[in-house]
């Protein structure tokens, strides 16, 4: 299958994806419109799940990184399909519990998990919480004590494998927040101390290298370097891990800039991974340990659009030309965070030729909210809806509410079914939470 099979022009040369007209969308729903396509959502998940079972005897699971794009119809879908999620916060671990997701097949994570967070995850009984910072093994300790379990962890190394990425969504340089790194000794000495406390029962390691990564090399070489660092910890401890969890991090594609790649090559840089980790457990004579990954954008990102509607626009002739839309920095943050770069595609006629650059701005009150500069789109009006690719991941999860915008609703598509599986905020939601103290009366 094709990535972008569902996404096409229709017969009217208006952009369609899972079976729906966009323009159809954009008049029943309104915009701007976080919209899903279900097939694209699973086929990943599947492609994964797949990948592990044909290359690696099923010994491992897909874990869906709940970061990327969280709500119950995600999880819903996730369950469906046989594979397990991460949490990082109490909201996601909240949001998947109430989705019906068996705790079982959840990973906590988090480098700064509150006491109450780990509280909520060893009740629940998830399946295993990834130890981050010193303090958490003892606080665990003494929550799974009270709760009379021995609570499965993992502990977050930092195998420090530099990923060919945007800097700041790196998290496994050296000068990391995250987790404890081999290359100082501080991952060994910390699992030394986790394997001394009586409830707590370490699993094995995780890492996570970053993230919109291409490059087969990073997640064949970190995977080698976790693998020689389960190795020492053997030969020193006696310890022999039994899961790995690699994280995510497969990248996607948002302009020509990247690779497009297809279900086949996700399905290979899985492969790589899997044969890494094949090689070395048997040149190092290791057990082959439970594997886990992590991915998120390569589930959902390109499997999301974002609708919107045309309103002003600004031509600074020899300068720069604006077409605002009814959206912006609140509900697609990455421009404003990152200078991400996006395609955008007229809704009413996907195949007209780009003849102009333009800066796609947002509506808020900053010179920042920019949804993307240089552009290429055809002739645009006030009024066209613009559909801006590629944007399921890490955009509804880091919207806000700046400027009281509302954020927008998100719907399913599949097989022309459009479907809200989040409601538009109402204004009423924004002040449902303000209180004016009575000394303000
Ligand atoms: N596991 C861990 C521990 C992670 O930290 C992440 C992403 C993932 C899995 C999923 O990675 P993915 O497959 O989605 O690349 N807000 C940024 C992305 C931050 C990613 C942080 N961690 C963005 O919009 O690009």
């Amino acid at each position: 299958m094709n990535v972008r099979e569902t996404l096409k022009a229709n017969a009217a040369g208006h952009l369609e994806i899972g079976g729906c007209d966009t323009l159809e969308l954009a008049k029943s729903f309104g915009t701007p419109l976080y919209v899903f396509d279900e097939d694209y959502i699973r086929a990943m998940m599947r492609i994964y799940r797949n990948t592990i079972a044909k290359e690696y005897g099923g010994n491992g699971n897909v874990l869906y990184a709940s970061k990327a794009f969280s709500c119950l119809a995600m999880y819903a879908i996730a369950k469906q399909e046989g594979i397990g999620c991460d949490a990082v916060s109490g909201g996601e671990l909240f949001t998947a519990l109430k989705a019906g997701f068996n705790p079982g097949d959840i990973y906590v994570h988090g480098n700064n998990k509150t006491v109450e967070e780990l509280r909520q995850s060893v009740s629940a009984g998830v399946g295993g919480i990834v130890i981050d910072s010193y303090r958490e093994a003892d606080i665990l300790n003494e929550i799974a004590r009270e709760y009379g379990v021995r609570q499965s962890v993992l502990i977050r190394v930092n195998p420090g494998v530099e990923a060919h990425t945007h800097a700041f969504v790196q998290t496994a340089r050296t000068d990391s927040k995250f987790g404890f790194s081999i290359a100082d000794g501080t991952a060994l000495d910390y699992t030394e101390h986790v394997l001394s406390l009586e409830n707590i029962e370490l699993k094995g390691y995780h890492c996570h290298i970053g993230s919109q990564i291409f490059e087969k090399k990073s997640f064949a070489l970190a995977a080698e370097k976790m693998l020689d660092f389960i190795k020492s910890v053997k030969d020193k401890t006696g310890f022999e891990a039994e899961i790995l969890n690699l994280g995510g991090g497969f990248g996607i594609y948002y302009t020509d800039d990247d690779p497009k790649l297809t279900m086949d090559d996700y399905a290979e840089y899985l492969t790589t991974l899997i044969s890494a980790v094949k090689a070395k457990t048997s040149s190092l004579n290791l057990k082959q340990p439970y594997l886990l990954i992590e991915p998120g954008r390569s589930i959902v990102g390109e499997a999301g659009i974002t609708l919107y509607t045309v309103g002003a626009i600004k031509d600074i002739v020899g300068i720069r030309k604006y077409v605002a839309v009814d959206g912006g920095m609140f509900e697609s943050p990455r421009y404003a965070l990152y200078q991400s770069k996006y395609t955008a595609v007229k809704a009413s006629d996907v195949n007209a030729p780009c003849v102009q650059k333009v800066s796609i701005a947002g509506k808020c009150c900053e010179s920042g909210d920019l949804i993307g500069v240089d552009i290429p789109l055809p002739q645009v009006e006030s009024g066209d809806i613009l559909a801006v690719l590629s944007t399921g991941a890490y955009h509804y999860s880091m919207a806000s509410n700046y400027n009281r915008n509302l954020i927008p609703q998100a719907i399913l598509v599949k097989n022309g079914r459009a479907e809200v599986i989040i409601r538009k905020q109402t204004y009423d939601d924004l002040i449902r939470n303000d209180v004016i103290p009575d000394s303000l009366k």
